[in-house]
């Protein structure tokens, strides 16, 4: 049986979550991408699962963010991720998939995105870059070369990313 692409509402939000902890382990709220996305939901049309057979086998969540700049520019943006994939079934294109999916979700709404990855991964598959993150501001720790974003209206400027709570795509 094939896996199907699903919107992730029609998943148990504890099924993720385990899932998540497989994936990336229980320590993971720990991470700065979890404070950006404090107090928020996954954006609906741009979160995704991988069912078969009744069974999770990879998520992926997007959560609305915003862009502060010091000049007093706000920009909404999405941030991508997590993305996880059920590790007896990691290596198999399901997380590309994933990912695939949640992109063009985005790009079909014209959105401007960004995340913290792999540059080599989101710059060779799917365009991402640091270029315009240098002086984006977390709140937490974060390796530069992997603050990507994508997107026309990406911010370029100085400015702070913080959550955009009670916001739609
Ligand atoms: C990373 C992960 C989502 C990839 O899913 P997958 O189904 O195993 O990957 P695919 O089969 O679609 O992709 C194949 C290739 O792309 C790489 N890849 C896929 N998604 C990636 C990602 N998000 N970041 C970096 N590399 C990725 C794989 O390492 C693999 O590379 P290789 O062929 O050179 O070994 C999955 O392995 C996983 O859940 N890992 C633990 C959680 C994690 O690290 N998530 C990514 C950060 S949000």
């Amino acid at each position: 049986m094939a896996a199907e692409l699903v919107a992730i509402e029609a998943v148990a939000g504890a099924a993720i979550e385990a899932l998540l902890d497989r994936a990336f382990g229980t320590d993971r709220h720990q991470r700065t991408a979890y404070r950006l996305r404090a107090g928020t939901a996954p954006l609906a049309g741009l979160s995704f699962a991988l069912v078969e057979a009744g069974a999770l086998l990879g998520s992926i969540q997007c959560w609305p963010v915003r862009f502060l700049g010091d000049d007093g520019a706000e920009v909404p943006l999405v941030l991508v991720g997590p993305v996880a994939v059920e590790p007896a079934r990691q290596q198999g294109g399901l997380g590309r998939r994933l990912t695939a999916a949640a992109l063009a979700a985005a790009d079909a709404r014209g959105l401007n995105l960004m995340l913290i990855g792999d540059p080599d991964y989101y710059g060779r598959f799917f365009g991402f870059t640091a270029a315009a993150t240098a002086g984006w501001r977390l709140p937490g720790p974060v390796e530069r070369h992997r603050l990507l974003a994508r997107g026309a209206g990406v911010p370029h400027g100085d400015g702070t990313i913080a959550p955009r709570v009670t916001a739609s795509a």
